[in-house]
């Protein structure tokens, strides 16, 4: 399986996708004691993370976490570009610190649009309808990358972490791409970590809300958060002993750097058996096991964030939710994703009601080829662009089972079933389209000008 950041594609087996990338899985197990879990996650829209558990941890504990998304405003938003609002706004509720990245340059880059178009879009597409799906401006901020300089700079400095060679493997890259779109992936990064800086939270959990298709920019952004850090914590091979701190690259004389690491470890985090090895460069800490490592790696975040001036970068998680099914099948007659280059498989937040009423009346569905024969066998709601309606946007879970259950026992019939989900659908671009309006003058309050 490949997964293109810029590509079309559609991924037909989740679970097959998560085991060959080595992604966590999430799912109602994920927030157990964690209030009002989003449905989004309860049924399993968003199937998978990277390094979620400090997240997880900072929302159970009430401690300090951010969000950082982004958009590529290439075309019109859908109702597939919803889920990860619904989930900021989610994060927002847990006392998160919100960061979106309107991606102009990404946009200019790798999609050919100009800046000010790219800036248009994302503003009147976008930003106003996270206002209106309930966006807080208080706890968010929004913010455009060709505007933002250190975002810039900090993408410039992170190129030193990372080859041509990694890039092309990464990203399957021919010789005749342009720079500026290889440049893409690092702007990113650069979006990602820059919210770590101390004047922005400094070094805390951060999760980033995607799209499955971005994993490839989270491990890149992993790896390079690592690579600039002064501090590595890792587990000892002899997996008695514990847990291992070493500096990789000591801005300072490294018996002072590990003096404070000694304080650090055992006044603020407790642990008392620490054995220090001035030769090898390195602390023991003793009784400390692999679930430790998140809390030593953020505190010695903040150490060389605060104390040192370096980023002090902790690793950044991400989740990835399913892409919406599209409406209709592409030519080759596969179903792909619901795409803005497609018009006829999304549903757009500013459509017009006729439109809407035309694209759901002719979406594909998981019916039967007669009604008799739905009568007897049920109908397949896993194949059911409708369902999907239901499942991402439309039903609460008394509304949903009762769907599911009627659709799979052939109660109903794909005619009503549609007419239904139009119904609702048509209910809830009215109010997202009326709230749009009534959030204009919120715009200037979430979008930053720099
Ligand atoms: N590349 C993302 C997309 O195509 C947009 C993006 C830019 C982004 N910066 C980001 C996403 C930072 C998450 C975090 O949609
Ligand atoms: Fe889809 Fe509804 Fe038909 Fe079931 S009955 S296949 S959910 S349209």
């Amino acid at each position: 399986m490949k997964l293109d950041p810029w590509g079309p594609g559609q991924i037909e087996d989740y679970a097959k996708l998560r085991a060959e990338f080595g992604l966590g899985v999430v799912d109602k197990a994920t927030w157990e004691g964690v209030k009002d879990p989003s449905p989004l996650f309860e049924r399993e829209i968003v199937f998978a993370h990277r390094g979620l558990e400090p997240v997880v941890d900072a929302i159970r504990k009430g401690d300090p976490f951010g969000v950082m998304t982004g958009l590529m405003p290439s075309g019109k938003m859908h109702l597939g570009h919803k889920t990860v609002i619904d989930q900021c706004i989610w994060y927002q509720k847990q006392g998160a610190d919100v960061h979106i990245a309107v991606a102009d340059f990404e946009a200019y880059a790798a999609r050919g649009f100009t800046i000010p178009d790219a800036q248009k879009l994302g503003l009147e597409e976008y930003v106003l309808t996270y206002l209106a799906l309930g966006l807080d401006p208080k706890k968010a901020e929004v913010y455009f990358q060709t505007k933002r300089s250190r975002v810039k700079d900090l993408a410039y400095r992170l190129g030193l972490y990372v080859n041509w060679a990694t890039m092309k493997a990464i990203y399957g890259f021919e010789d005749s791409v342009r720079l500026a779109h290889v440049n893409a992936p690092l702007m990113q990064a650069g979006d990602i970590l820059h919210i770590q800086g101390t004047d922005l939270g400094g070094p805390r959990p951060t999760v980033v809300p995607v799209g499955v298709d971005q994993d490839p920019h989270l491990r890149l952004t992993r790896d390079l958060a690592a690579a600039t850090r002064v501090f590595s914590v890792t587990e000892t091979k002899d997996k008695k002993i514990g847990v291992f701190v070493k500096p990789e690259k000591p801005p300072r004389d490294v018996k002072t750097l590990l003096g404070d690491v000694e304080g650090i470890l055992r006044r603020d985090l407790g642990y008392g058996d620490l054995k220090r090895n001035d030769a090898y460069r390195a602390i023991y800490v003793g009784g400390a096991n692999p679930n430790d490592i998140a809390r030593i790696d953020l505190a010695l975040g903040q150490y060389e964030a605060n104390e040192l001036g370096e980023p002090g970068h902790f690793a950044p998680a991400s989740t990835y939710h399913r892409f919406m099914t599209g409406l209709v099948a592409g030519p080759d007659g596969k179903p792909g994703k619901m795409s803005s280059s497609k018009p006829e498989t999304a549903i757009f937040i500013t459509d017009d009601p006729k439109d809407v009423e035309k694209k759901v009346k002719r979406a594909v569905t998981g019916g039967r080829a007669t009604e008799a024969e739905q009568r007897r066998l049920g109908a397949n709601p896993y194949a059911c662009s409708v369902y999907e309606l239901y499942l991402y946007h439309l039903a609460n879970d008394k509304v949903l089972a009762e769907v599911y259950e009627e659709c799979t026992t052939g109660k109903r019939l794909c005619g009503e079933c549609k007419m239904q989900a139009l119904d609702l659908t048509q209910a809830k671009l009215k109010e997202i389209r009326e709230k749009r309006e009534a959030s204009r003058h919120l715009v200037k309050e979430i979008v930053s000008d720099q």
